[in-house]
């Protein structure tokens, strides 16, 4: 099973494969805003994916164009509801507050 390493908390959680970053978030109890709901209609879900990029589902275009929209975007950026993790991956939120 993938894991995702959530680098500002330093814990470790294995999800099933092909679930999002967000349902990760949701499952370990760290918050990450989702204004929309998760159908790739705000920003408030970005994420940086600093290991394992590749091991998640290809960026769409409609997410791209979500992005570009959302504050410091880097080449590591995803937003949380759309990237789907399907191997190991270390991730960092911006301006989230941590756990709830
Ligand atoms: S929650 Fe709105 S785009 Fe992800």
């Amino acid at each position: 099973m993938p894991t995702v390493y959530f680098e500002e908390e330093d814990k470790t959680i294995e999800v099933a494969d092909g679930v999002s970053i967000l349902d990760a978030c949701n499952e370990i109890g760290i918050h990450l805003d989702h204004a929309c709901g998760g159908v790739c209609a705000c920003s408030t879900c970005h994420v940086w994916v600093n290991k394992g990029f590749d091991n998640l589902s290809e960026l769409e275009e409609d997410e791209e164009d979500r992005l570009d929209g959302a504050q410091n975007v880097t080449m590591k950026s995803r937003l949380g509801c759309q990237a789907l993790i399907h191997g190991d991956i270390s991730v960092k939120l911006p301006n989230q507050k941590g756990l709830h």
